[in-house]
């Protein structure tokens, strides 16, 4: 299955790509929809692929595409512990419009025991250092184990969002999490491609959306955007634009995401 797919390595079960292998794929993958993106990942990577979602509006296209493709794959998420009760409903309307399982990863109990009783509760507004660290006890510890099985991930990641996302490709290595591989079946898409799919498909989607949130994490750091503000103008709206990434997707080509 793996020679089918263009990928050159198995190696003691584990399925990996070089970087010939990743240059040929987005060479191939230039212009496919991203459900062509999708079936390549499940016929290559099979029950040793995950997608994390945070449930957003790119996130609810991609569960809706995997749906109609009717392949059994791992859903994660990342319960901080400080989402929004609107995340918890969309993912409960998920489980019930798609009839899937949603697995939750959460920071380790001690890290966040410790992190509140010597930092508070809301150290992250204190520095950019300290909201690193609370990022990286909520999030990218929890990441870390969710990708530890795995060979490949999917994301909701755009060009678009970000100044620090512009660079990114459809099939990439990923050289923070022992260089498995992270694919991205959206990187093109626009906004407004993202919207009209899911009208067009009736998905459901966060109502934090109507509310003026296009770009949701934790409640605490996200809050709603001005007409003609950036998309992640509401995310840690306190710091830099260049130092807005939780730690999530951060490689050592493109540096954070
Ligand atoms: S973040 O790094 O700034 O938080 P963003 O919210 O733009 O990322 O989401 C980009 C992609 O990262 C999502 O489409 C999803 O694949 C992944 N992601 C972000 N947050 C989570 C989360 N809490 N749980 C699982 N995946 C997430
Ligand atoms: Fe902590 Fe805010 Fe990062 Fe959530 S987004 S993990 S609350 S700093």
């Amino acid at each position: 299955m793996a020679e089918q797919s263009g990928v050159q390595g198995v190696t003691q079960g584990r399925v990996r790509l070089s970087a010939e292998d990743v240059a040929g794929l987005n060479q191939r993958f230039r212009g496919s929809k991203p459900e062509a993106v999708l079936r390549w990942a499940i016929d290559t990577f099979g029950s040793r692929l995950a997608f994390a979602s945070s449930f957003g509006a790119e996130d609810m296209v991609l569960i809706d595409m995997l749906s109609k493709i009717e392949a059994p794959i791992t859903i994660f998420t990342l319960d901080t512990g400080r989402l929004h009760e609107e995340t918890y409903d969309v993912m409960e309307r998920t489980r019930d419009r798609y009839k899937v399982a949603v697995q939750s990863y959460f920071p380790g109990r001690d890290a966040v025991e410790a992190l509140e009783r010597e930092r508070g509760f809301y150290s992250f507004r204190q520095s950019v250092e300290e909201r690193k660290f609370c990022c990286f006890v909520r999030k990218v510890e929890p990441l870390g184990r969710a990708l530890k099985d795995v060979d490949a991930w999917i994301t909701g990641l755009r060009r678009e969002q970000a100044a620090t996302r512009t660079g990114i490709d459809v099939v990439e290595i990923d050289a923070s999490h022992d260089s498995i591989v992270k694919i991205n079946p959206l990187t093109d898409w626009t906004e407004p491609q993202v919207w009209a799919y899911l009208r067009e498909h009736d998905v459901p989607y966060n109502a934090l959306h109507d509310q003026g949130f296009p770009s949701i994490g934790c409640s605490p750091c996200t809050r709603a955007i001005k007409p003609g503000e950036d998309v992640r103008a509401g995310r840690w709206w306190w710091e830099n634009p260049a130092t807005k990434e939780c730690g999530l997707h951060i490689d050592s080509k493109h540096g954070a995401r």
